[in-house]
């Protein structure tokens, strides 16, 4: 298996997706306790392979084991701390029957209260300092998951029983302006920079890496008055299912690299999840000669700092 350098170009969903090469391979899932990630658990060990679900919610990690035994094992882990997350790689590659790690899922996410953009001081001294939890989690969580998952990926032998596939999740919050959450909003906006940047150089080490944005869905992340909310407002929801499914589709097919792919409605797309082809600039864009610059000059620009 070569992973080809990322070139523009459209992905078409297939009606029926080939799975058997997931069998026995290696997959970490951050917030793989709860929501989508338990989801994506749920789909991988279906497909024969071993997973390791990471998650600081203890109760449902453990539960999540239990119900997947012997396919899965459960680390507590906070992706926050370095520390953690690195137990967490140790783990996945100690306990897969190939000793192996072969796909990432960079899945843990968060939202809450957002005091960034909150005037909580009506006097005249300095504001409280802002927590950053959402960013802290979301954003430097997955800086760390991606560094992991990158190191121990090369550490193993190149060969077709071991993929290296680095899964990056988002939100269409990476595309949309989502006001009154900003932190949310730069969060996945990081993560799709992320994305774009290591698209363009991983695969000369074999690895691909790809974006999934899932449009609002049913779990635990959005409160039971939220989803009332939208429901009321006519919104219609995308599924965990389709996110599981798109999930598989990008770590069975190892031609997909450097693509984002849209979790939607199905009054959207017929499969529920899509390339969204947001992430490349069309002919007439000034912006596509800026990019086009921006390759062809950055590698020298950080050989000479
Ligand atoms: N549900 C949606 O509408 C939606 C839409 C777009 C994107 N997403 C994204 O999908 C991902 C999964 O969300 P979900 O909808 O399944 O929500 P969820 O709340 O069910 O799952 C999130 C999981 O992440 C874990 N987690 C949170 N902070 C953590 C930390 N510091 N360390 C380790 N684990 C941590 C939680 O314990 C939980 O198991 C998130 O990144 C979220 O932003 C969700």
């Amino acid at each position: 298996m070569s992973v080809p350098e990322y070139t523009d170009g459209k992905v078409v969903i297939p009606a029926e997706l080939d799975l058997a090469g997931l069998k026995d391979k290696s997959v970490l899932i951050t917030g793989g306790g709860s929501g989508l990630g338990l989801a994506y658990a749920n789909a991988f060990a279906k497909a024969g392979a071993f997973v390791t679900i990471v998650d600081f919610n203890k109760d449902a990690g453990q539960a999540a084991e239990k119900a997947l035994a012997p396919k899965a094992v459960f680390v507590p882990c906070d992706v926050r701390k370095w520390e953690d997350q690195v137990a967490a790689f140790e783990a996945a590659v100690i306990k897969s029957p190939r000793k192996s790690l072969d796909i990432v899922i960079a899945n843990a996410g968060t939202i809450g209260r957002d005091d960034l953009y909150t005037f909580d001081d009506p006097g005249n001294g300095p504001p409280a300092k802002p927590e950053l939890r959402t960013v802290d989690v979301n954003l430097y969580g997955t800086l760390y998951t991606a560094k992991l998952a990158l190191h121990y990926f090369r550490r193993q032998p190149l060969s077709p029983e071991h993929d290296r596939c680095l899964i990056i999740k988002g939100s269409i919050a990476a595309y949309a302006d989502q006001p009154g959450s900003p932190q949310y909003n730069v969060s996945k906006w990081g993560a799709r920079g992320l994305f774009r940047n290591l698209r363009r150089t991983v695969h000369r080490e074999n690895i691909r890496v790809n974006f999934v944005a899932p449009w609002y869905v049913r779990t635990p992340i959005l409160s039971e008055k939220i989803i009332e909310y939208l429901e009321g407002k006519g919104v219609h929801f995308a599924t965990v299912d389709d996110c599981a499914r798109a999930m598989l589709n990008i770590a069975s097919d190892t031609t997909i690299h450097g693509r984002a792919f849209g979790i939607v409605p199905r009054v959207e797309a017929p499969q529920g999840y899509m390339d969204l082809e947001h992430d490349d600039y069309q002919e007439g864009d000034f912006m596509k000669g800026w990019q086009e610059t921006v390759l062809a000059t950055a590698q020298s620009i950080v050989d000479l700092a």
